[in-house]
């Protein structure tokens, strides 16, 4: 039997992480350089993503890869697999992390809901949930091939309606087509772990609001909502994608795991 060290253990292996220049995106990506992986960093964000796939691969000593690319693009999701297999020659992990959230400055998406546009809907969608089917369409051979894992990041919103009391008096919004799509990837997750079993593993992490200086007001009504008393914080989110993505979790799959401090526990 190996330890649970060595379970944990991702040497050789290849993790693509979409929107992973962003923050929880930047935790993915430690976690999966510490655990050995080599790490595909996708974002829109050009510079931001070079200089993370440089400090990952510093840090681990293990090697990253910027691939700056818009997912908006249909065609964006087949290029970030090519791009990989040519670099790499292999795909074992796909975290779909991408999203427009609610602080993304979307036109027409964080606003109240009689104004959330029909453009900002369809970018949501395209974004936050077309992309993770056609990035694991594209890729489903080769994971299939590795015995890989998807892990799919999802939301309290896509779980529980929000409460809009929190936000009141603050700038922030909570869209509707950010629910719905992360409700949506939620249940692609259930449809995609029974359909590429038994060869692909295909789970979804749930965070709960992030502490990110968010004004005070809504800060202290999220963490006096919430069991654990706190907001999350990135780091918070590193142990369940370690979890899910490696050998320790190779008996899970079609599991939503939350982490949101007990918010959906009540
Ligand atoms: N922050 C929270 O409180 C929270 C809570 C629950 C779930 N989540 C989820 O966690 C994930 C990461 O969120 P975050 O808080 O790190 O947000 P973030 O905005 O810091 O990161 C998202 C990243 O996605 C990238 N991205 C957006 N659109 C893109 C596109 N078209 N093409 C390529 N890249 C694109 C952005 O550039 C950004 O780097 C999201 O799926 C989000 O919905 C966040």
């Amino acid at each position: 039997m190996r330890t649970v060290n060595e379970l944990f253990r991702l040497d050789e292996r290849v993790a693509i992480v979409t929107g992973g220049a962003g923050h929880i995106g930047l935790a993915f990506g430690e976690a999966l350089s510490e655990q050995g992986a080599r790490v595909v960093v996708v974002d829109r964000q050009r510079l931001a993503c070079e200089e993370r796939a440089h400090v990952l691969e510093t840090k681990s000593g293990v090697k990253a890869l910027a691939l700056p690319e818009d997912l908006s693009d249909s065609a964006a999701p087949g290029r970030v697999v090519a791009a990989t297999l040519a670099a790499f020659g292999r795909i074992d992990v796909i975290v779909n992390n991408a999203a427009f959230t609610g602080a993304s400055g979307l036109p027409g998406y964080a606003v109240p809901f009689p104004e959330q546009s029909l453009e900002a809907w369809e970018a949501a969608i395209r974004v936050n949930l077309t992309c993770a089917f056609q990035l694991v369409q594209a890729a489903h051979e080769e994971l299939a091939a590795r015995r890989g894992s998807v892990v799919n990041v999802g939301s309290i919103y896509g779980v529980v309606g929000p409460n809009m009391n929190l936000y009141a008096g603050t700038p922030m919004g909570n869209p509707a087509a950010y629910a719905a799509t992360k409700g949506g990837l939620l249940q692609l997750t259930q449809y995609l772990a029974t359909v590429l079993a038994p060869k692909v593993r295909v789970n979804a992490i749930s965070p709960g609001g992030i502490s990110r200086g968010q004004p005070e007001a809504f800060a202290e009504r999220y963490a006096a909502l919430t069991p654990l008393k706190r907001m999350g914080t990135e780091e918070d989110l590193k142990g369940a994608l370690a979890l899910l993505v490696s050998d320790a979790g190779a008996y899970i799959t079609g599991q939503n795991i939350m982490v949101d401090g007990g918010w959906t526990a009540w």
